[in-house]
Order: C-alpha cells, then sequence, then structure tokens
C-alpha cells in the first residue's frame, strides 16, 4: 500500500520517479504524484488513477525538469482517491513538500491545533498534517523540523520530505513502515522497496524505526533522534533486474508460478547439509525447543493458510499443540501466552500491519518471535527474535505464489529439525522426509509442464457463479488457498470447506451444475473424502478430484481428474496447490481480469 520513490542526482528526477513509482504498482494504489525541486521552488504534478494519467499530465516527465524530487503512489485511506488527496502534500508557503506511507493516528487532534493556528486543509488526508507540521516548527534547521514532526506525529510512517530552502538535500525517515536507502555513483535514492531502484543500484541501507536519512548527490548520512550520526551496514541486493521485470511473460503471477521450482531450490538447499536440517540463521537450542509449551502461528491471508498445514504438520511431527489465528484477531483476543511458548510469524512483505501488530502483542506476552519472512530487513523481520527468510525473491503479483510455497517448505524444514531435535523421528523417517522435502522443487516443476490440463479446465468453467472447495486435514488447508486465490483475481465467490463439515449446512447451496473441488491427496482420509464427494454428486454438483498418481479409483467418482506426483504425506500440500493456483489464474485470466493487480487489493497491507 502507497509506494514511496526518492531521488537526488545528476539526472533528471521525474522520469527516474515514475519510472521507480511504476515498478511500485503492484503495491497498490489509485493515485501518483511527484514534487520537483527547481531554481528554487517546488512543483508538484499530482492525478488520480493510473500512473500513466500522470505520466501523460507530466510528458513522461519532461513538464517538471529538476535533478531531486520525491515521487508517491497513494492507497485512499483518508479520503477518496483525487488529485487533491493525492501526494505530494505541500505545506502553507509551499516551502515544504511531503510523501507519506502509513497513518497518522493523531492527526484529527493535530489538524484542529494547526487549524486554530491558521493552517488551511486542501485535502481529507492525515499527510497533510506533517507537511503543515514542517511549516510550523521549521526555524531555519530542517533536522530539528523533522525531530519535532517525528516527535508530535503517533502512528506508522515512511517520509520524504523536500524543503526548498535546502537545494541540495532531502531527508527522510520512516518509522513501522518501509523505506530503503539506494547508494549510487552521484546519485542517492529511497524507496519502499528495492525493486524501485534495482536498475540503478543494488547497494542498499535498511533504516530502523526513527533513523533519518540526509539525502544528498554525493553522499547519505543517517541520524538518531539525537541527531548522532549512525554508522549503517551497506547490503548488496542479489535480485537482478530481471526478478523484478515480467521477463516475456503476460502476468508477473504466472511468471512466479513458474519461479517455484528455483524459489524452493533457493529456500531448501542452503539448510540441508550433509543429510541434516541446519538452521544457522535461529538461535532455538535444543533445550528450548524441548521447553516449548505452545506454538502459535500468526499471519494474514495465504500466510495464515501456511500456518493452517504448519498446524497439521507439527502437531503431527513434533506432538507439540499448534494454535493457528489470524493476525486481526489475535492481536485483540488478550491471548494467553506464557515464555514457554513460541510465536511464528509469517509474512512475504514482513510489513503487514496487522501482522506486526500481532508479534508486538505476543512479545508483550514475553514469547518468543520466530519469523518466516521474504523480505530482508523488513519491520517483521527485524522486530523478530529468530528469522528464517524465505529466497523467493521479488514477488510482484497481489496473489502470491512463490511466497506461499517457500513458506510451507520453511513450515516444513522447522517441523522436521524440530521433531528431529525431540526425538520423534527415527534415523531413517528423518533421512526419508529429507529426501523428500529435497524433490519438491522437480516435482513442482513436473506439474507446470502439464499446466495447460488446467488450462483446458479452466476454459470449462470460468463462467461459474460460485467455486467450492473441499478437503480434510491437509486438503483442506490447501483448499483454503486454492479459494482464496481464485477469489482474489477472478472475482468469483468461492469458499474452502472442511469436507466432513459441508452437510452441517453449506451443501444447501449444492445444486445443478455447481462446481466442487476435491482435494484427496492423503491415503488415510482418500475414502473419507470420496463419500463426500458422492454426497455432493447425488445434489448435481460437477466434481473436479485433485489427487496422486496412485489413487485411481478418483476417476469412478469425479467428472475430471487432476493428478499429482507422490510425496511424504505431509509435504502434499506443496504439490496440490500448484493446480490450483493455475486453475485462478487461468478462470481469471479467461474472464479478461487484472490479474497481477486484482481491484481493491494491495500487495502489502500497511493499515490496519
Ligand atoms: C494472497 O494472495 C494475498 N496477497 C494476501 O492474502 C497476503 O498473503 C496477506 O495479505 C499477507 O501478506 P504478507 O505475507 O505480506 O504478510
Amino acid at each position: 500500500m502507497c509506494g514511496i520513490v526518492g531521488y537526488i542526482g545528476e539526472n533528471q528526477a521525474a522520469p527516474i520517479l515514475l519510472d521507480g513509482l511504476s515498478k511500485l504498482e503492484y503495491r497498490g494504489y489509485d493515485s501518483a504524484g511527484i514534487a520537483i525541486f527547481n531554481s528554487g521552488k517546488i512543483n508538484v504534478a499530482k492525478a488520480k488513477g493510473r500512473l500513466s494519467v500522470l505520466d501523460e499530465k507530466t510528458s513522461g516527465g519532461k513538464s517538471v525538469p529538476g535533478t531531486m524530487g520525491i515521487g508517491h503512489t497513494r492507497w485512499a485511506t483518508h479520503g477518496e482517491p483525487s488529485d487533491e488527496n493525492a501526494h505530494p502534500h505541500v505545506s502553507k508557503s509551499g516551502r515544504f513538500a511531503v510523501v507519506h506511507n502509513g497513518i497518522i493516528e493523531n492527526y484529527i487532534s493535530l489538524k484542529k491545533r494547526l487549524e486554530e493556528k491558521g493552517f488551511e486543509f486542501i485535502s481529507e488526508t492525515d499527510t497533510e498534517v506533517i507537511a503543515h507540521l514542517f511549516e510550523y516548527y521549521y526555524k531555519g534547521d530542517i533536522m530539528e523540523a523533522m525531530i519535532k514532526v517525528i516527535n508530535r506525529v503517533e502512528g506508522s510512517y515512511a517520509l520524504g520530505v523536500l524543503c526548498s530552502d535546502y537545494p541540495d538535500q532531502f531527508i527522510a525517515v520512516r518509522k513501522a513502515s518501509p523505506m530503503i536507502v539506494g547508494l549510487g555513483e552521484n546519485e542517492n535514492f529511497v524507496a519502499s522497496d528495492v525493486t524501485a531502484i534495482l536498475k540503478h543500484t543494488r547497494e542498499i541501507y535498511y533504516l530502523e524505526d526513527n533513523e533519518i536519512v540526509v539525502l544528498k548527490k554525493d553522499g547519505v548520512k543517517v541520524y538518531n533522534m539525537d541527531r548522532e550520526e549512525v554508522q549503517k551496514e551497506r547490503f548488496t541486493v542479489d535480485w537482478d533486474v530481471s526478478a523484478a521485470e515480467k521477463g516475456g511473460y503476460e502476468h508477473f503471477m504466472m511468471k512466479e508460478m513458474e519461479e517455484q521450482p528455483k524459489a524452493l531450490r533457493d529456500t531448501i538447499s542452503p539448510r540441508i547439509k550433509d543429510g541434516k536440517i541446519v538452521l544457522d540463521d535461529i538461535t532455538l537450542t535444543t533445550e528450548d525447543i524441548k521447553n516449548i509449551n505452545k506454538i502459535y502461528i500468526v499471519a494474514c491471508g495465504s500466510a495464515y493458510h501456511v500456518g493452517v498445514v504448519g498446524k497439521y504438520v507439527i502437531e503431527k511431527m513434533c506432538r507439540i499443540p499448534v494454535e493457528v489465528q489470524v493476525a486481526s484477531e489475535f492481536r485483540y483476543c488478550d491471548p494467553i501466552i506464557s515464555k514457554n511458548d513460541l510465536v511464528i510469524v509469517i509474512s512475504q512483505s514482513g510489513e503487514t500491519a496487522d501482522t506486526l501488530a500481532a508479534l508486538k502483542e505476543a512479545k508483550n506476552h514475553g514469547a518468543r518471535i520466530l519469523s518466516i519472512v521474504n523480505v530482508v530487513g523488513s519491520a517483521i523481520a527485524n522486530a523478530s527474535d529468530d528469522v528464517i527468510y524465505t529466497w523467493a525473491g521479488p514477488e510482484i503479483a497481489v496473489a502470491t505464489t512463490k511466497a506461499y510455497s517457500t513458506q510451507l517448505a520453511v513450515i516444513y524444514l522447522i517441523s522436521a529439525y524440530m521433531a528431529e531435535k525431540l526425538g520423534m523421528l527415527t534415523s531413517g523417517e528423518y533421512a526419508k522426509f529429507i529426501s523428500e522435502i529435497e524433490a519438491l522443487p522437480d516435482k513442482v516443476a513436473e506439474i507446470l509442464k502439464h499446466k495447460e490440463d488446467i488450462q483446458y479446465l479452466a476454459s470449462k468453467f470460468y463462467n461459474c457463479h460460485s467455486i467450492f472447495f473441499i478437503g480434510r486435514n491437509l486438503d483442506y488447508a490447501v483448499s483454503l488457498e486454492g479459494s482464496l486465490k481464485l477469489k482474489e483475481i477472478s472475482y468469483i465467490h468461492s469458499e474452502a470447506y472442511a469436507a466432513g463439515e459441508l452437510k452441517h449446512g453449506t451443501i444447501s447451496l449444492i445444486e445443478d451444475g455447481t462446481l466442487v473441488i476435491a482435494l484427496a491427496t492423503g491415503q488415510e482420509l482418500f475414502d473419507k473424502t470420496v463419500s463426500n464427494v458422492k454426497e455432493v454428486k447425488a445434489r448435481g454438483a460437477v466434481v473436479m478430484g485433485v489427487t496422486t498418481e496412485s489413487h485411481e479409483n478418483m476417476e469412478d467418482v469425479a467428472d475430471h481428474v487432476v493428478k499429482i506426483p507422490e510425496t511424504h504425506e505431509m509435504l502434499l500440500p506443496s504439490l496440490s496447490v500448484v493446480p490450483l493456483q493455475l486453475f485462478g489464474y487461468y478462470v481469471a485470466s479467461n474472464k479478461g481480469c487484472d490479474i497481477d493487480k486484482p481491484r481493491n487489493l494491495a500487495k502489502s497491507v500497511t493499515v490496519e
């Protein structure tokens, strides 16, 4: 949600900002704007709608000359999408221009105070308060004004600030909203994430909360709130530019689904050495594992669905009780957590507001936090005791695929790691499990090779009004993800149901021609799910069964059958999810939907 890019250097800023913002489109937005410093003045251009509108309005940036500027894509929170509400926001005298990602929680009281002092507001946003606050506190020293503003506002923010009194620098800060600093040759950047600046540099600083960065053409300095300089560690991003480009694919989502074998390999291989799972990234000792009383898994959306798989797998393999909770519920449920509980937090972006708040809630209760995160240096990673990174690379499509798959892989690694330490696996079982994890990338690649079969099925069903996904245990967990994938990108109503629960109410929705996608991959519950398939068939449903190669009798009951390779029972979700991702994609494609940027959705949900 919301994207920020800032630039200072020798080149024209506006085209660089527009290009950078285009790389942040995936975050979700409904208006965009830029502010460029030129000859002692700040010029602003902004427009409601797609970035192309702003691009046209500024002739690709040519109408706003200057070599320093800030840009923003806005996802409306306070006030509708409009030119007035778009960022940057400018202070009363025009001296300051501000872009902001996050939410200023006390903006109403601040706005009232500022209005009493004669400040007039043009927009309905919380951000305009910040522009006026800068003006109010500014006595000729921008750093002093920045510190005063930060001390005054409550909430989350990544801010980029231009001041017309400073022709050779701009400043930025972040708290609980993402912002990185890009270090170039005679040019420097800030951005909401690396993809926006990857074309220009791979050298970056990660900022801690309330570190203030001063960017000049030939150097960057970072300060703490006491105005002391902070020595930052430089990181080199090893993604290449193509990682954030479509590379010939029509959609990022397809590219990212195809990248799953590599992402899985990159996540799994470095963590298996000499036939053992090695989690160098974490400090959890065998003693710590033995002392775990209970595990909570907390996350949102697809990451939560990974948690649902995690519950079944960890409980089965480690016999430790696991509770999975949606982060937006967990944060307000006054959870009963003790210091011997482990809280596993899962997030691709590492910046989801509810997940971060849930993490902080758990920390306040004294729990140890282990997070599974894709974005290095993100807020959730920084706030955790231990982090295991998923090496999925940048994920641009709003609908997650490769991040989900790699999160699942990490859950498997953690489960087997703990089970081994707890003595729950024989050496033979452990070795078998590891070799099956290592085989997952090739098996996923095998499924992807036959994607045309799923494309064909999608072409038959893309006109459905409602689709049901059913399964038991792990199959149910994957059904949740299959259903979410379908509805978020194709806008078809869909529900995932525990197969045995259907007859307790929901089966009344099944009528002639209703599509039911039935997952029956595991051995133990296969016959049970087949019985449920018969129940829906008897009521007119058309059934697409998803099962493994050895289950031949699925053909007897289902109208269409999708087969996945065999693997360890616990690992089946890694394979069964792939046809469901493809199905969602092809249905959405048949319907002509905006697959990478579905309506109303943002990639990173940084507001509550
Ligand atoms: C899934 O396709 C969605 N994009 C969404 O449910 C996502 O998984 C959720 O918002 C959590 O995001 P995170 O992993 O970045 O925390």
